[in-house]
């Protein structure tokens, strides 16, 4: 009986603790579905929603000073969205597009500036989309909106900026084949799959390949079935990546052919084929380097002597042939020799039957996203798994309910045009707080919340500075706080980056969004710069190790409830005595009675 009763408390106080806290660490019921398939984050200061992550496992090897960008869409999302997560899964940005799908979201660089770059689109048009290719500038403004030429639609698949400052991108088309060699009596309708190399500023169209030209459609490892006829084209190719290296040539991936094509990038000849049908290459690794299946995203590495790819090695009509893996092979293309380098098998035993990424970050590591299945794992070199994370619940998983078509990291430094979010609020405890956050800001160190007396006074005085370290800061507002509230966000110099407020706290609202503009050079941002001098804010981790011992101690025990509830009836109680507290609701007018 005893022991029941201490076994409850304990599952209480670790759900309590939790609750509190953004990301799931490790925690099972997330993957068993019991916070639903795709388990978001709510924020009081913005109506913006998040996936709330769980991370499974990290590591210091892992490349923290980057990004996590991850697309999110399928049934169990309320809209397809572009999201950038930090290091440890708390968000950074999110957008929606319009109501339209949004994949590839990449960190691209054009003339020396970072771009965010997305396709958005109808991806309800057969396994690839009719959209356009957007480049967003570090304001979060629209650069351009890039289509394919020879007005065709721009597909999904890739968008890849080269060093030239053009664009190479999927295009696919409907054409008329004779599907004889499939056994089909007739000519019929197939997708082909063309890579356009496009200058982004005019839309010039400087290259162009089409799979046709160059793959017969009994190239194919998939099943015609009872496709080929009118409005029923035949999807033999499915090209879903384009590079381009130094000498000028592409490598495209066919996910159909199950290979890796060369083209030359002056006559458009195949200069060689790995992988599939035609597979040109011997293999020095058992069968293991040519036998991918279904792959994504083949890009160059190492000086282009290696290939890496995702080798989903399933697909929907075949999903438990093999374990999805990433792949790193040495090609020699002078012996036309392949070889594996390492695999990237991940734990959980993943059969990714559609899309997914593989990224080989500056560190030397590799990093995986994997499609249909809401997972990114990043990898050492060698294969070992170093950090991995879930998106969606892993009981899910192959459902689709919730997948991301790629996920990268990436280096993204970034000043919104937009003023930071703030709101006050009760919390769990039934404390007043001050809210805030900014959606997109990448260079929030710290938050100062400031008080006055008047709306236009010229002194503000300092309440609170909190370190920033999740996408929303919470302070407390205490009784002794003036009526009037604002907040800076300070950069890493305590340079005054934007200001969020007016909040009167009589009223209970935001009477004003902002008193200056954030990305305004104007004279009042000036004047604050100029007002400012702070001493950097510290942790003095020294005199709080016994703090973290107690509530380490209380939290494994199940106190940590009762010490909580504890504090909240005091200060309830302190109110009531005071004369400041009517019922259960804390009217913040009363703080200043
Ligand atoms: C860039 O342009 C130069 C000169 O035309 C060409 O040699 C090179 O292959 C191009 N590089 C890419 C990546 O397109
Ligand atoms: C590419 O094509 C050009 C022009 O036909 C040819 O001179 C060159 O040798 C080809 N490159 C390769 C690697 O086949
Ligand atoms: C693989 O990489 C991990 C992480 O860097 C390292 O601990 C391990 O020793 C490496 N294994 C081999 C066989 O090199
Ligand atoms: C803030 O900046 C925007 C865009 O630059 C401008 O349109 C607006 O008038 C500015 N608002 C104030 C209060 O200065």
């Amino acid at each position: 009986m005893r022991f029941t009763f201490i076994f409850t408390l304990l599952v209480a106080a670790a759900s309590y603790c939790r609750a509190d806290k953004d990301v799931f660490h490790n925690d099972q019921a997330f993957d068993a579905a019991a916070y639903g398939v795709y388990p978001v984050q709510h924020y009081r200061s913005t109506d913006l929603v998040s996936p709330r992550v769980n991370v499974l496992q990290s590591s210091s090897e892992c490349d923290s000073s980057l990004y996590t960008l991850l697309t999110p869409r399928g049934s169990s999302t309320s809209e397809s969205t572009g999201v950038i997560l930090d290091h440890n899964g708390n968000l950074i940005w999110t957008s929606a597009w319009g109501g339209q799908q949004i994949y590839n979201l990449l960190v691209q660089e054009y003339k020396g500036q970072s771009y965010l770059t997305f396709w958005a689109g109808n991806d309800a048009v057969g396994g690839h989309g009719a959209g356009f290719y957007y480049m967003l500038d570090k304001h979060y403004n629209l650069f351009l909106e890039i289509g394919a030429a020879g007005g065709l639609d721009g597909d999904l698949h890739d968008f890849r900026l080269t060093e030239n400052g053009t664009a190479l991108i999927t295009v696919y088309q409907v054409i008329n084949k004779d599907l004889s060699e499939l056994g089909k009596p007739f000519v019929g309708e197939i997708w082909d799959c063309l890579i356009q190399e496009v200058n982004i500023e005019t839309g010039e169209l400087i290259f162009q390949w089409r799979a046709s030209d160059h793959y017969k459609v009994s190239d194919t490892l998939r099943d015609i079935g009872g496709d080929g006829g009118i409005g029923r084209a035949f999807d033999f190719f499915h090209m879903n990546s384009i590079a381009k290296d130094l000498k000028g040539n592409y490598l495209t991936s066919s996910r159909y052919m199950h290979s890796l094509t060369y083209i030359n990038g002056t006559d458009g000849e195949i200069i060689w084929i790995i992988g599939g049908k035609r597979n040109m290459f011997e293999d020095l690794s058992n069968g293991h380097a040519t036998n991918f299946a279904y792959q994504h995203d083949a890009r160059w590495s190492k000086e282009n002597t290696e290939v890496t790819m995702f080798d989903n090695g399933v697909d929907d009509l075949h999903p438990n042939i093999a374990d999805t893996r990433g792949l790193r092979l040495e090609l020699d293309q002078d012996k036309m020799t392949a070889k594996v380098v390492a695999e990237y098998k991940n734990p959980h035993h993943i059969h990714g039957i559609s899309q997914g990424s593989f990224q080989t970050l500056e560190n030397g590591n590799s990093f995986m996203g994997y499609g249909n299945t809401a997972a990114f794992t990043e990898y050492s070199h060698n294969g070992t798994v170093l950090c991995d994370t879930h998106f969606g619940a892993e009981s899910r998983f192959g459902a689709g309910e919730v997948q991301s078509y790629r996920v990268y990291k990436y280096s993204w430094h970034a000043w919104p045009e937009t003023n930071p979010d703030v709101a006050i609020a009760e919390n769990d405890d039934g404390e007043w707080t001050f809210l805030v956050s900014w959606n997109g800001a990448t260079e929030v160190r710290e938050w100062v919340l400031q008080g006055a007396d008047e709306a236009e006074s010229d002194e503000w005085v300092d309440l609170e500075r909190i370190l920033k370290t999740e996408f929303e800061t919470e302070f407390e507002i205490h009784t002794s706080y003036p009526r009037y509230m604002r907040v800076l966000a300070l950069d890493s110099t305590f340079r005054i980056l934007g200001v969020g407020g007016l909040l009167d706290l009589t009223l209970e609202k935001v009477i004003e969004d902002s008193i200056v503009n954030s990305t305004s050079s104007g004279n009042d941002i000036n004047h604050l710069t100029q007002a400012w001098s702070l001493p950097p804010l510290r942790i003095e981790e020294g005199d709080t190790w016994w703090l973290k011992i107690m509530l380490g101690f209380c939290t494994f025990t199940g106190l940590c409830v009762g010490l909580r509830e504890a504090k909240v009836v005091w200060r309830t109680r302190r109110r009531f005595r005071r004369g400041s507290i009517a019922f259960q609701h804390i009217d913040p007018a009363i703080l200043h009675a």
